[in-house]
């Protein structure tokens, strides 16, 4: 199949958060399959073109502007780097900017850049069966050819997929835009979307041919008001095109057999040496270098939706069981402030890095004894594999991806401790059925064992998108 992958960002070249890392793994999984799936992204100014070998692509696309016919010129660049062709769109005023997101014009900066994919394929004369769409940003490539591609031939075929990696974040924008996008005909508004306004998001999930999310639990979760943002009605009414296929890890990228940031290498069967990253996480994070002290982790953005308020609700019961908490992150200024106060509210017991570290998260992973990732939803994460796979038990609230990869202790086959509902006693009793079995180190070493040996490759979730491309083909071309 010839498919088209359009997103915000993307490993190695720009990463922001988890999405990076599936338009890095999918695309490639996908080519292993033997699909010619190729990327397209803006190309940021922050970007690094020589690392990455980025060549123009000549000759200039023009990308229309409004609805006046007027056009902009842009570069294309294209990089094989990852192994699977990787198209830059370069615009310098919408894209010569410090950040890929957090900008007012944002709605305006990602329909341009849809204008641009659009453009793009008539412009290498390749059209793909599939387009490929994620998130708000790649939104108005549905409306677009659901409206005015319908009546192009050279649009008119292709099928589309749309993945939501987030409800949360919707792009929701004056229905001017809808003329910025060169769309001049009357567009419907949408039972979900306020008089006079578009939402990005639901446009993608009311126009594409199929649409899905990054964990079946999380497909489910968002046809209740609990985690469907207010769109709930609109993906009830299409449930029969949504479905849900679970991230996967890209097991070459992870690996503590050969991660040259841990301060030892191991596998399953040489679980003691964690001893050592351990040792060496401690003295990172600047504390006491005790062995047998459980080490808490929680490495990630902090924000609301990753739970960090159970935490701070249930911070001195946390730390009256005498363990440590190491913290990693950046995030909302209010939660930084607040966890930079641990370390001195609870000396020897927590530290605190406000920052984005990989190496010294690779480290953390290889040498906690908990992984914490209580996030209040979870359309998929990936902590918690990686946890798992670096030998840390996770330790989750019971949603999403959290609760399709990690299974309580309690049940047959557990990998880690998992809570409901979302409050801190429930919280903390999955912290102290992590403690009473960190007390029997032999039945802990079975679960790390267990968790470690969870297979999370991208191959299987790549065949369950070859089967929804399948689908969004049929539905498209009945
Ligand atoms: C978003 C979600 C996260 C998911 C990632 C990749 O960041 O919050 O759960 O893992 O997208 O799909």
């Amino acid at each position: 199949m010839e498919i088209l992958y359009a997103v915000a960002e993307a490993a190695p070249f720009v990463k922001v958060g988890g999405l990076a890392d599936v338009a890095y793994g999918l695309p490639r999984a996908l080519r292993a399959l033997g699909h010619d799936v190729r990327v397209i992204l803006p190309r940021y100014r922050t970007i690094n073109g020589s690392a990455y070998d980025l060549r123009p692509l000549r000759p200039p696309l023009p990308v229309p502007l409004g609805l006046t016919g007027e056009t902009r010129l842009v570069e294309i660049e294209v990089s094989e780097a990852t192994g699977v062709p990787t198209y830059f769109i370069w615009e310098e005023h919408y894209f010569g900017r410090d950040e890929v997101y957090g900008y007012p014009d944002d709605p305006q900066r990602f329909i341009f850049f849809c204008r641009a994919v659009l453009a793009f394929m008539r412009h290498i004369n390749w059209r793909p069966q599939v387009l490929h769409g994620n998130d708000w940003h790649t939104g108005f490539l549905f409306l677009w050819l659901a409206t005015a591609g319908r009546r192009d031939r050279f649009y008119r075929p292709i099928a589309t997929v749309f993945t939501i990696h987030n409800m949360a974040y919707q792009g929701i924008t004056g229905d001017a835009l809808l003329a910025f996008g060169g769309i001049h005909e009357h567009v419907e508004r949408l039972e979900v979307e306020p008089p006079g306004h578009v939402n990005w998001l639901a446009r993608g999930i009311a126009h594409a041919d199929v649409v899905n999310t990054v964990s079946p639990r999380y497909a489910r979760e968002i046809l209740t008001p609990e985690f469907g943002f207010g769109l709930e009605p609109l993906l009830q009414r299409r449930a029969d095109r949504l479905f849900g296929i679970l991230n996967g890890l890209d097991p070459e990228a992870w690996d503590p057999r050969s991660d040259p940031a841990l301060a030892a290498r191991f596998d399953a069967e040489t679980l003691e040496r964690r001893a050592e990253n351990k040792r060496a996480a401690q003295h990172a994070f600047g504390l006491p270098l005790r062995e047998e002290v459980p080490l808490f982790a929680l490495i990630g953005r902090l924000i609301e939706q990753k739970g960090v308020d159970l935490l701070l609700e249930t911070a001195d019961a946390l730390f009256a069981r005498g363990i440590q908490v190491a913290i990693l992150g950046t995030g909302m200024p209010e939660y930084e402030a607040a966890f930079a106060q641990w370390p001195s509210r609870f000396p020897g017991q927590a530290s605190v890095r406000i920052a984005f570290d990989e190496e010294l998260s690779r480290l953390l992973y290889g040498g906690a004894d908990v992984f914490l990732m209580p996030s209040k939803f979870e359309p998929c994460g990936l902590g918690q594999m990686i946890a798992m796979r670096y030998g840390a038990l996770p330790l989750v609230h019971a949603v999403g991806g959290l609760a399709d990869t990690v299974r309580d202790v309690s049940q047959e086959d557990g990998t880690g401790f998992v809570f409901a509902p979302f409050t801190g006693e429930a919280f903390l009793a999955a912290v102290d059925r992590a403690l009473a079995l960190y007390r029997d180190p032999a039945a802990w070493r079975v679960i790390q064992r267990r968790a470690m040996a969870q297979d999370f490759s991208w191959a299987a979730s790549a065949r369950a998108y070859e089967d929804l491309y399948r689908r969004a083909i049929a539905w498209h071309n009945p």
